[in-house]
């Protein structure tokens, strides 16, 4: 697996075309992939730290890190994704390790929330998240709570 080259940036610190490569690979996994029509670019945006992971030059996974009290109590990482091109190939956990290391450097000691589509606990699992509720449908898809403990 060839590691990608990790970037974070505000919102206001993308450029357009940054901010357009972001929503596209956003829309085309969670809205058309997983045939779910809902708010994509959303009030969590502005308050969010957003990764990208580069691949020669190509937008290999993406993740952003929501302020506590927007979305969840805690900071909270989501929109986790790789593109086609890159799915499967081994960078899920090192994206989300990098998500986890850069979480904790801007909130120190603090928890980290998700809410995950179900089918992916075991993954979430691997790198330190436990189950914090039932299932719940969310845009249809069903969800569970997800807590890293400091
Ligand atoms: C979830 C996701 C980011 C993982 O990235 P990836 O490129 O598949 O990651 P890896 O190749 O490193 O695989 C990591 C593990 O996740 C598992 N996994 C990936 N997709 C899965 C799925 N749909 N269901 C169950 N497990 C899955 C793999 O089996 C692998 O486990 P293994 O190493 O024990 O075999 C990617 O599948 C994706 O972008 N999915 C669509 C977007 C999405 O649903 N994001 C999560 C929102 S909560």
């Amino acid at each position: 697996m060839t590691t990608p080259i990790y970037a974070w940036a505000r919102l206001h610190e993308l450029t357009g075309p940054q901010v357009h490569e972001i929503l596209q690979a956003r829309e085309s996994v969670f809205i058309v992939e997983q045939h779910c029509p809902y708010q994509e670019a959303d009030e969590c945006d502005p308050h969010a730290w957003h990764m990208t992971g580069r691949i020669n030059g190509k937008l290999a996974c993406y993740v952003r890190v929501v302020e506590p009290g927007k979305r969840y109590p805690h900071p909270s990482i989501g929109r986790v994704l790789t593109t086609q091109e890159f799915r499967g190939t081994g960078l899920g956990r090192p994206m989300m390790q990098e998500a986890i290391r850069y979480t904790h450097q801007l909130y120190p000691g603090q928890p980290i929330q998700i809410g995950a589509q179900a089918h992916l606990v075991a993954f979430y699992n691997d790198v330190g998240f436990e189950q914090i509720s039932d299932e719940y449908l969310e845009d249809g898809i069903a969800h569970i709570l997800m807590l890293l403990r400091c």
